[in-house]
Order: C-alpha cells, then structure tokens, then sequence
C-alpha cells in the first residue's frame, strides 16, 4: 500500500472520496471555510460514474474505500457524493460505529423552506433518486412543494472530462431544466457534486430569477463542527493529498480547470491499495 499521508501529531486528518472529481466542489468549500485542513480525498475514477450502477456495487465500492481512508489515518470522514451516500452511508456509520461521517443529501429542505412559486427541481443521479434518503428528504420536507427530478444523463461524464461550458453539457442542461422552467420552478436543487461546477452554465439557462442551491458550504461547515469533536489539540498544518484510481495526469489537468489548483496528484489502485483485506488489524471497527 502506498503510504499516502502521515497526520501531523494532534491533526485529525479528513478523509474524503467521490466517484471522480465531483467530491472537489466540496473539497474546495472545505478548503476555505477550514483553511489549512489536510485531506486525503480519493476520486474513484476507475469506476466513475456511480450514478448509473446499483445501490449494492456503490456500497462496495464506498465501504473499501472508507477503509483505505482510515487506514491512511483519517478520522472523519466525509461522503463528498450524493450517489455514496444515498447507498452507503447508513451502511458505513454500522459498519464503522466509533468514526464520524458527513454524509450529502438533496438541499431538498431549505429548497422547500425558499421556494415561492411551490415548485422546486432537483437534479441529481439515478442511484439518488432511487436510495432511500432522498424518499425521506422529500417525504420530511416537501410535502407541500412539488418537486421536479431529472438525472441529466451524460452530465457527470462531461464534468469529469473538463467541459463545463460544451454544446453537449449545455444540451443536457437544456433538457433537464426546460420543462422545470416550464412549469414554474423558482429553485433548482444540486443532488450531485459534480453539478456546482456547471453552476454558470445552469444560472445562465434558468435566468437570474432562480435560486441554484449547492450544499457544499453546508457540508463544510457540519465537516468542522464534527471536527472540532475529533480534533482536540487544534488544526495543524498539513498537506492535502489527491489521488484518484483512474489515471493521474488527466485527474492533474481537470484539478486545474475545475479548482485552478495546480496541485501534484497520486494514483492508487483497486486490487493493491483498495480492496484488498487486512484482516482484524482494520482500524474503525
Ligand atoms: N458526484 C456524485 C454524486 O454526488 C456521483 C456522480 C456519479 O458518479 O454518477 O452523486
């Protein structure tokens, strides 16, 4: 295994992952609402887009990942993936009952809490709409609001090769928020981390009159609340480190147009780093 990060002595590390680089947009709030915070964030770009598989491959996929990340020295960890945490998350806080986790959820409650007009869009991936959170969210919070979904085929692909203002990104957003627009949304509900980062693109399609709702901030202001749980001795400096289980110099490029972070990056592996048992000397358990 390589060894990705030593903490610093009384820093608790974050550990972060996504199926690609939608887990930046949260990264980048945590980054600047917890400056100097290291993370460790795994993009499993392998096996991206999550979206499209079943709740039970995502499990998998989330649960030994978590693993790598605890391994490496986590102590929080945080779901940057709507998709991961629609599957897994309930799963993960089982399996690993003494490690603290934030998890995403639609921003279907404060959509619900603003919305004007009573109809609000979510956009988000197959597995989302079809896990069990986001029943409840709406189901707890909407009962009273309509509430327009699409999945936006394709997007998630777009936003990992690095084309956020394309004809086919504009396509697909184009299809997903038209017939919203028709029937009268007044807010439109970021169910994905990939989304944020086609922000401009959706406020230019929707107009300046619907509120976009990404819950990235939310998220890393809940990460430095737990945090501050975890981590008694204080924040110390640290290194963030990226890794992704696909290929590195692309993950390097699309850092740098999503993040303009010029940032070195590490590739790990399914079969070698992850996925691969170390019988009872796991740490969470
Ligand atoms: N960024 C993820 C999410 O928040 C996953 C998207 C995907 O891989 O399909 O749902």
């Amino acid at each position: 295994m390589k060894p990705a990060a030593t903490p610093p002595a009384g820093t608790a590390l974050i550990g972060m992952f996504d199926s690609g680089v939608g887990g930046l947009s949260v990264l980048r709030a945590i980054a600047g609402h917890i400056p100097g915070q290291p993370v460790l964030f795994v993009a499993d770009q392998a096996h991206v887009p999550y979206g499209t598989q079943s709740l039970e491959t995502v499990r998998h996929y989330s649960e030994e990942i978590t693993r790598y990340l605890l391994r490496c020295g986590a102590g929080l960890i945080v779901v940057a993936c709507n998709t991961a945490s629609a599957a897994a998350l309930h799963h993960l806080r089982q399996v690993f009952p003494q490690v603290p986790f934030v998890g995403m959820e639609p921003a279907v409650k404060p959509a619900a809490e603003q919305t004007r007009s009573g109809v609000v869009g979510v956009l988000a991936t197959p597995a989302t709409f079809q896990g069990a959170l986001y029943a409840s969210v709406v189901e707890r919070f909407a009962r009273d609001v309509k509430v327009l979904q699409h999945t936006c085929p394709g997007l998630v692909e777009e936003i990992e090769a690095g084309r956020l203002q394309g004809e086919r990104t504009r396509a697909i957003l184009e299809e997903a928020l038209g017939p919203m627009l028709a029937q009268g949304i007044d807010t439109v509900v970021l169910g994905c981390t990939h989304y944020p980062f086609v922000i401009p693109l959706i406020q230019e399609i929707v107009g300046p009159g619907v509120r976009v709702i990404d819950p990235a901030p939310a998220v890393a202001r809940q990460a430095k609340r737990l945090l501050a749980r975890v981590d008694r001795a204080g924040t110390a400096p640290g290194r963030t480190i990226l890794m992704t289980t696909g290929q590195g110099e692309p993950f390097r490029r699309t850092i740098l147009t999503l993040l303009a972070w010029d940032v070195p990056v590490e590739q790990i592996a399914w079969g070698q780093d992850l996925g691969r048992h170390v019988g009872d000397a796991d740490p969470g358990r």
